[in-house]
């Protein structure tokens, strides 16, 4: 952590902008920017997230931030506040992320995502901000051909969500090849879960979890009755789905070194996960062993558009950037529930 410190201080302007900076994964990665001494502003129009979020942040990092309040997709606020801001790079969390949601409404995903990245890249444009880091999902590689993936497996995606993160990432490398001075990280995530140690941030949706690590604390909870596995006759291990989880502070800590190791007129894509595959029961059976509770589930049919395998080739992200995850699976489940069993 040092060296990230005096590395982070040869820089002159430390101000990062965060779009999305309340949700699950930005609140985590403004932890650990503010743990190597970046300031941060957040863009957030709170469509997915709370206000107490901040209060939160401002007890565990025991530093302020300012929120501005804007839907990215207002061109003349978000501009106002680059203009104001200043901010030497950009952390892009900004999203819709629900697949099934993306189905029935694409176009509210087509216009939340990609128009609001078009109006991030143009403002960033006007004000001379050359650096953007992009969350990107597995979800580019669609039903996966070969696996571990690797950066370089075909973009296939199989539903609106995932089409706008390629979009996305192909817009934001058009935008790069313009000027010498900018530069990208795509960085595209697996499966992340867990919360960070203080147990005051964590995965909390709006409404009701889409996602099987949320849905396991509902259940354990009291607020679910039951999950639901989708299908247990996938050619795996134990038959039901095998996906690569990762400690969301893992995850944080990656946007960090992206930070710190941007090079001026490239862009650079990497997966991030933990290059291992964890199928749906042993997750289950790993919470319930961590935190000594019952989850009660049921065998359903397979979920539309899931795939039986996907984890990650972590190797050039731990080339290039000298990141890996190292929390487990078990801080993973605890720390899921810490945070989720008040909830
Ligand atoms: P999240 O919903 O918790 O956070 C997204 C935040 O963006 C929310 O606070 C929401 O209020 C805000 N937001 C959405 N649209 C906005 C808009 N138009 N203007 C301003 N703010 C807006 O989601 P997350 O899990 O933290 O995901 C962050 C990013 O990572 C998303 O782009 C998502 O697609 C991507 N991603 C997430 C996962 C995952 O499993 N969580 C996996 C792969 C990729
Ligand atoms: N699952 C269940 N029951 C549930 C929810 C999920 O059995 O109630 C299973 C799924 O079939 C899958 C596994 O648990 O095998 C993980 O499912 P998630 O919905 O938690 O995650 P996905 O891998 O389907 O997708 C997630 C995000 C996407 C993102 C992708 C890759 O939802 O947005 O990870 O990062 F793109």
């Amino acid at each position: 952590m040092e060296v990230i410190y005096f590395m982070m201080h040869a820089k002159s302007n430390n101000k990062i902008l965060i779009t999305g900076g309340y949700g699950y994964i930005g609140s985590h990665t403004i932890v650990a920017l503010h743990t190597v001494g970046y300031e941060v502003i957040v863009v957030d129009n709170l469509s997915n997230s709370t206000k107490k979020i901040g209060k939160n942040l401002e007890i565990i990092c025991k530093k302020t931030h300012k929120l501005y309040e804007i839907n990215i997709l207002n061109f003349d606020e978000l501009l106002n506040c680059f203009i104001k801001e200043k901010p030497a790079a950009v952390i892009h969390f900004a999203g819709l992320k629900a697949v099934e949601e993306s189905v029935k409404n694409p176009l509210l995903y087509y216009q939340n995502n990609i128009q609001g990245t078009i109006n991030l890249l143009d403002i960033m444009g006007k004000v001379d901000c050359n650096n953007i880091i992009f969350s990107s999902s597995a979800t580019v590689y669609g039903n996966p051909s070969e696996m571990p993936i690797n950066e370089k497996h075909i973009l296939n995606a199989i539903n609106p969500y995932g089409s706008t993160k390629i979009f996305c990432e192909k817009i934001i490398d058009d935008w790069v090849k313009v000027n010498k001075k900018r530069s990208s990280t795509i960085l595209r995530y697996f499966n992340p879960i867990g919360a960070h140690e203080s147990y005051l941030i964590g995965d909390n949706p709006n409404s009701v979890p889409n996602n099987l690590m949320p849905y396991i604390v509902s259940v354990a909870n009291g607020t679910s009755e039951k999950v639901s596995i989708f299908g247990d006759d996938y050619p795996t291990k134990d038959g039901t789905g095998i996906r690569d989880y990762i400690h969301v502070m893992d995850l944080a800590e990656a946007h960090v070194l992206a930070i710190l190791n941007d090079q001026r007129g490239r862009s650079r894509v990497y997966n991030l996960g933990t290059g291992k595959g964890i199928s749906v029961l042993e997750l289950i059976k790993t919470f319930e062993i961590e935190n000594k509770v019952k989850v009660k589930y049921t065998v359903s049919s397979r979920r539309e558009g899931d795939a039986a395998e996907v984890y990650a080739d972590v190797k050039l992200v731990k080339n290039q950037l000298n990141w890996s995850a190292n929390r487990t699976l078990k801080e993973m489940c605890k720390s899921a529930w810490s945070f989720g069993k008040n909830l």
